[in-house]
C-alpha cells in the first residue's frame, strides 16, 4: 500500500448503503471517492443532492463535498489511480426468475475492478450475499488482478436501517470483519478506530461467518416480525389483544420489544429478498430443511396484506368495485421514501384492482409510488387524500398519520371507517370521534 494513500478508500456503488457509506467515512477524516455506473445519481450525490430520502443524510454530505474530502466519478481508472482500500456495496436484488439473490452487479464490480488493481490492495465487500461469494469473489481478484494474490479480501455486513443510516454508519451496534488476511484486518481495523474507541464491539471472523451473519440478522428480525404477526392471528380468532400481549412479552428481556410489532408485516429492499435468498442458498447446501421455516415466516407476512384488505372489504360491506378507498402511506416504513416490496403500495393497487377509487399520501414517497404504480390516484396531502373515502387504511405509520385529529379527518370522509394497518393509531381516541376503528390482531 502506498503510503499516500492510507487515509483514502473508494465506495464502489452509491444507492443507500454505499452513499451514506461513502459520506460517513469522508465525516470520520477519510478522502472518499465513490463510484457509481450510473451517471445521472453521480450527477445527483457531487451536485449534493440525496437521489432518496435519508434523514441528516444531505448535510453530511454537502459538509464533506464542501471540504473536499468527498468526490464521485463513474471511472474505474480514477477509483483505482486514488486509493487502495475499496468498499464494495453494490447492491444483490431479488432474482427476477427465482428466490436467489442476483449477484449481476457484485460479478460487474469485481470485472471492472480487477483488472485495474495493479499495486497491493485490500478490498472489503459491504453488500449483503449468499455464504461463499466472497471466497469466491476473493479467487476472482487474485486470478484477474494484476497484483494477484496481494489483493486482500474482507467482508464486513453492513446492518445499517434506511432512516437511521447516518447514525447507524457511525455508531454501529457491532463491527464484524471476515477474512483471513491480516493486513484486511489492520486496515478494518484503522478505519473503525473511531468506533472502537467508543467501546463498539469489533469482530474479527472467517469469511463465511461474517456472510452469514448478516443474513441471519435480518432473517431473525423477519422471524421476530411474523411471530408477533402470527399471535395476531390468532389473537383475532380468539378476541384477543395482541397489542397488550406484545407490551406482556416484552418485559422478558429474553424476548424484548424491539421488532415485536404487530401489524402489516414488514417490506423494504432487504428482509423479504434477504430471506429468500437464504433459503436458495440453503437449498443449494443440501440444508433446506435448517430454513423452512421462513418459507412460513414469509407466508405469514403476506397473510398480513391479505387480511388488511378482508377487514376493509368487511367495513365497506361488500365488494370494491365503484368504492372511494384512501390509503395514507406508500413508503415500506415511515422516514424512508423507499417503496420496495411495499406492504402499503400492494394492498392500495390490490384493492384498485378489485374495481375501487384508491388515493394514496404519503410525505416522501409519492413520486416513487406514482412511477411505479400509474393506476392509483395520488394526493398531495393527508387532507386530500380522504375526501370522500368510506373507508381510510393507515399503512405506513408517519408521525404526521399517528398525530392525526380524527375530527378533522371526519369532516371530509363519506364514512368514518379507518383501518390502522400499524397498531400506530390511539383506537379510543378514534371510537370517541365516531370512528369505526379496526387493527390487526385486535378486537
Ligand atoms: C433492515 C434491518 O433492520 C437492518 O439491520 C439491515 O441492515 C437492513 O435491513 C439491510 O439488510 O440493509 P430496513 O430494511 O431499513 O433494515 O428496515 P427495518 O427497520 O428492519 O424494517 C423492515 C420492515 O419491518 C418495515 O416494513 C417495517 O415496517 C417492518 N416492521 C418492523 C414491522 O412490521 N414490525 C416491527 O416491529 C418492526
Amino acid at each position: 500500500m502506498v503510503e499516500g494513500q492510507r487515509n483514502r478508500i473508494s465506495v464502489i456503488g452509491t444507492g443507500y448503503l454505499g452513499a451514506t457509506h461513502a459520506a460517513c467515512m469522508a465525516d470520520l477524516g477519510f478522502e472518499v471517492l465513490g463510484l457509481d455506473v450510473d451517471q445521472t445519481k453521480i450527477d445527483s450525490l457531487s451536485a449534493g443532492r440525496i437521489p432518496f430520502y435519508e434523514p441528516g443524510l444531505e448535510e453530511v454530505l454537502g459538509r464533506n463535498l464542501a471540504n473536499g474530502r468527498l468526490r464521485f466519478t463513474t471511472d474505474y481508472d480514477e477509483v483505482t489511480e486514488f486509493a487502495d482500500t475499496h468498499f464494495l456495496c453494490v447492491g444483490t436484488p431479488q432474482r427476477a426468475d427465482s428466490n436467489a439473490a442476483d449477484l449481476s452487479y457484485v460479478e460487474a464490480a469485481v470485472e471492472s475492478l480487477a483488472p485495474r488493481l495493479t499495486r497491493p490492495a485490500v478490498v472489503i465487500g459491504k453488500s449483503t450475499v449468499p455464504v461463499g461469494t466472497a471466497a469466491r469473489v476473493a479467487a476472482q481478484f487474485h486470478a484477474i488482478a494484476p497484483a494477484g494474490e496481494a489483493v486482500e479480501l474482507g467482508w464486513s455486513p453492513e446492518f445499517l436501517r434506511e432512516g437511521f443510516g447516518v447514525e447507524d454508519t457511525l455508531r454501529p451496534n457491532r463491527i464484524v470483519i471476515g477474512t483471513d488476511s491480516e493486513r484486511v484486518e489492520t486496515v478494518m481495523r484503522e478505519i473503525s478506530t473511531a468506533q472502537i474507541e467508543q467501546g463498539i464491539p469489533f469482530l474479527v471472523t472467517d469469511l463465511q461467518t461474517a456472510e452469514l451473519v448478516k443474513v441471519s440478522a435480518n432473517a431473525f428480525l423477519a422471524t421476530k416480525i411474523s411471530f408477533i404477526n402470527a399471535m395476531a392471528e390468532v389473537s383475532e380468532a380468539a378476541g384477543a389483544d395482541v397489542m397488550q400481549l406484545a407490551k406482556a412479552l416484552s418485559y422478558d428481556d429474553r424476548i424484548g420489544g424491539k421488532f415485536l410489532g404487530p401489524g402489516l408485516g414488514f417490506g423494504g429492499g432487504c428482509l423479504p429478498k434477504d430471506i429468500r435468498a437464504f433459503m436458495a442458498r440453503a437449498d443449494e447446501l443440501g440444508v433446506e430443511p435448517a430454513l423452512s421455516f421462513l418459507r412460513e415466516v414469509d407466508a405469514i407476512n403476506q397473510r398480513r396484506r391479505a387480511r388488511t384488505i378482508d377487514i376493509a372489504r368487511a367495513l365497506i360491506g361488500g365488494g370494491f368495485a365503484g368504492r372511494t378507498i384512501a390509503v395514507l402511506g406508500a413508503a415500506f416504513k415511515p422516514n424512508s421514501d423507499d417503496i420496495r416490496d411495499s406492504p402499503a403500495l400492494d394492498v392500495a393497487s390490490t384493492i384498485a384492482s378489485l374495481g375501487a377509487t384508491v388515493t394514496v399520501y404519503d410525505p416522501e414517497a409519492l413520486e416513487k409510488a406514482q412511477q411505479a404504480h400509474p393506476e392509483l390516484n395520488y394526493a398531495h396531502s393527508m387532507l386530500e387524500a380522504v375526501r370522500d373515502a368510506e373507508v381510510v387504511l393507515m399503512l405506513t405509520e408517519w408521525t404526521e398519520f399517528r398525530d392525526a385529529d380524527p375530527e378533522e379527518v371526519a369532516k371530509v370522509v363519506a364514512k368514518r371507517n379507518i383501518v390502522d394497518g400499524r397498531n400506530a393509531l390511539d383506537a379510543t381516541e378514534w371510537r370517541a370521534h365516531g370512528w369505526t376503528y379496526r387493527a390487526l390482531g385486535r378486537p
